[in-house]
């Protein structure tokens, strides 16, 4: 790929056979590794597509705060577009987020306000919502806003059609629901036997990037009639299946990858023939901090819950 500059160069990530992970010889596995955007996660495609339609519509001008309620990847996205294309950027979000998380956002020049780390992003978003009231900010919303699907309407969807037209199931996981809104209405306008799945938390346990839709807040931008189902997934299993993606296929990927990775070998299980694209939403470097790869499985369950919080 040549690109201009780095903006030029989100997207387009390569999708890669898993198939030593398939449980079954005839249900084939394909990874789609958005790791490789230029931040190392998916958010890059969204915060891109957030910052150009506000600037296209008016809502973002020079010397306007842009400011975004985060869990990590998509502040870190922002942060780069912002400091590319010369806005200040407040992010709000829980305490404990990685320090590569925080280490980042502050390399891009972003401020960071901290919220409690019980509270989770949900507690980052009410304090994010009061401080927009201040019309110096401009606060793209990912949970509502729809440039959010579109960018992976027009690109992760449009590009898993292009690289594997017979793709029969769609597993990815929900945070926003961008991804499984986006991507999956353009799998479906390919072919409406696609499957969408997501893969949600169970509630309490934590999945990173991830969000249970029982815990009350249904983003705006999810459009649920995208989904065919859902399956629900333990914080161990994402471990477990994150650890296998490293093991099996050489693969790095953050922890939501795992969940997916689980959902997708379930779902196999359960069918004779088909192809399954898994969307592993980040790389495995902003979790390095954190012991989700030591040897000892409940230490590093309980050492990501410490440090991570949605
Ligand atoms: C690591 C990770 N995985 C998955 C997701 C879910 O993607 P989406 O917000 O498109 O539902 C996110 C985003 O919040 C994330 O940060």
């Amino acid at each position: 790929m040549r690109a201009n500059d780095i903006l030029e160069a989100i997207g387009e990530t390569p999708l890669v056979g898993i198939q030593r992970l398939s449980p079954r010889p005839d249900v084939k596995l394909w990874a789609k590794l958005e790791g490789q955007n230029p931040t190392g996660s998916l958010k890059d495609r969204i915060a891109l597509r957030m910052i150009e339609a506000a600037e296209a519509e008016g809502k973002l001008r020079p010397g306007k705060v842009i400011l975004e309620p985060t869990s990590g990847n998509t502040g870190i996205s922002l942060a780069m577009v912002a400091s590319r294309k010369g806005y200040r950027l407040t992010v709000v979000m829980p305490e404990n987020a990685s320090a590569e998380r925080v280490r980042l956002l502050e390399l891009f020049g972003a401020e960071i306000v901290f919220t409690p780390a019980d509270k989770g992003t949900n507690g980052a978003i009410e304090v994010a919502e009061r401080m927009a009231r201040d019309d110096k900010y401009f606060m793209p919303f990912q949970y509502g806003n729809p440039a959010n699907p579109q960018a992976h309407y027009d690109g992760t969807g449009a590009e898993i059609v292009r690289d594997l037209p017979e793709v029969t199931h769609f597993v990815a996981g929900l945070g926003t629901g961008g991804t499984l809104t986006g991507a999956g209405r353009r799998l479906k306008e390919h072919n409406a036997d696609i499957k969408v799945i997501a893969a949600e938390p169970e509630l309490g346990e934590l999945v990173y990037g991830l969000r249970s839709l029982d815990e009350g807040f249904i983003p705006p931008i999810l459009d649920e009639s995208v989904l065919d189902g859902k399956f629900l997934v333990s914080a161990g299993d994402a471990l477990r299946a994150t650890r296998d993606l490293t093991k099996e296929e050489g693969i790095f990927a953050g922890l939501s990858s795992g969940a997916v990775l689980h959902v997708a070998r379930r779902l196999a299980e359960r069918l004779d023939a088909a192809t399954i694209v898994c969307l592993l939403a980040d790389g495995g470097w902003k979790y390095l901090s954190t012991e989700a790869w030591s040897p000892d499985l409940d230490l590093a369950k309980k050492q990501v819950e410490e440090t991570l919080w949605w």
